[in-house]
């Protein structure tokens, strides 16, 4: 496993990060079971992941107690990454909100605490410094931003105490929207980018052959054709394109002889300012087999096929950097 600092802080988080969302049940998962996801977050931390990405919206707080329950006995090593929903960014719900996901993850301080979505609603200046006063309690190590876009970014920007680790996006070979203009403008200023679905809701471990294969209600991002019952774009979606790229990937990792998804996620690993790629699983097997790409290394000629393989798919999805909405909740 590789590991990489954040920001301009000293929190180190693994390449490969666990994503709980999946984890907390519910719409668009469907039921886990409790014992699954106990050992996929054992099984992870023994595989040397360290950073464990969770959120309150998670099963109503369910993926938090899961995370504090599965992992309190190794607190010291590793690194709990949470979210504040973005109804609660008004500076006193912010610092309850904290203190409950505290409790929930049976922790006395948060690693990194992220702000979930913008909301243009609550002034960001209160939010920002709600964050910097829990840091500096020590209640968290440090804070970042997830769906920020460079103007919801720009503010963050205005003081130094107030400038976000790391900014939490949706980031794969099947979306690659950051890349125009989010991507550089993270790097320009040392904001950390962490890729969330970088499986794209798994349909790159290959598991499904078409877009009709894929269940109603994952085929909700901008990838499907706005007939797909539970899409809220509007858009004609890019099947076509979308299950070309998927062949070719999978191509490209049988001449390689490794598995399609960490032949993904490794591809993602290598981007310039990522950190980590928040890979879901719901078992101990899909979780140790997601920990090897913190392993492999593509060779520079497979890493520009792949990137070659899914370009068609990255101009027709264009720069909305918002994985399900058109227009976009990010700016
Ligand atoms: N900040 C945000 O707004 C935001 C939004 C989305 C996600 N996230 C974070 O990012 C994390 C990951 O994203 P994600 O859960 O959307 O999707 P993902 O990582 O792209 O896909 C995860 C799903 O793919 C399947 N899978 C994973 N590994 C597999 C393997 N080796 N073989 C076969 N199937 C496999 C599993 O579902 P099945 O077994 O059911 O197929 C798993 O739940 C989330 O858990 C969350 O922490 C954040």
């Amino acid at each position: 496993m590789r590991y990489r600092l954040l920001g301009r802080t000293n929190v180190r988080v693994s390449a490969v990060g666990l994503g709980t969302w999946a984890m907390g049940g519910g719409f668009p998962w469907g039921p886990q079971d409790k014992e699954d996801a106990i050992a996929a977050l054992k099984a992870a931390f023994e595989e040397g992941i360290t950073l464990f990405d969770t959120a309150p919206m998670y099963g109503e707080g369910v993926a938090e107690q899961w995370v504090g329950e599965a992992l309190s006995d190794v607190r010291d090593k590793i690194i709990i990454a949470t979210k504040v929903s973005p109804d609660q960014l008004a500076p006193k719900a912010l610092k309850t909100s904290c203190e409950q996901s505290l409790e929930r993850l049976r922790t006395e301080y948060i690693d990194l605490l992220q702000i979930h979505w913008p909301n243009p609603k609550i002034p960001i200046e209160g939010t920002l410094q709600a964050l910097a006063d829990l840091q500096a309690s020590h209640k968290i190590r440090a804070f970042g931003v997830s769906n920020f876009g460079k103007s919801d970014l720009t503010p963050c920007l205005t003081k130094r105490e107030f400038a976000p680790a790391s900014n939490q996006v949706a980031y794969n070979l099947l979306f690659r929207a950051i890349e125009y203009e989010i991507k550089p403008f993270c790097v320009r200023n040392n904001i950390s980018i962490i890729c969330y679905s970088p499986l794209l809701h798994g349909l790159l471990t290959g598991k499904f052959a078409n877009a009709d294969e894929v269940p109603p209600e994952r085929a909700r991002t901008r990838h499907f054709s706005s007939s797909r019952p539970h899409t809220r774009h509007g858009e004609a979606g890019a099947e076509a394109e979308t299950f070309a790229a998927i062949d070719e990937i999978r191509n490209i990792a049988r001449d390689l002889g490794e598995p399609m998804a960490n032949v993904a996620l490794a591809w993602l690993i290598a981007q310039e300012g990522v950190a980590s790629v928040l890979v879901g699983a719901r078992n101990a097997s899909q979780a140790r087999r997601n920990a090897r790409a913190g392993n492999l290394a593509l060779p520079p000629a497979y890493a520009q096929r792949l990137t070659k393989a899914t370009e068609a798919l990255k101009k027709k999805l264009g720069p909305n950097p918002d994985l399900w909405e058109n227009p976009p909740r990010i700016h």
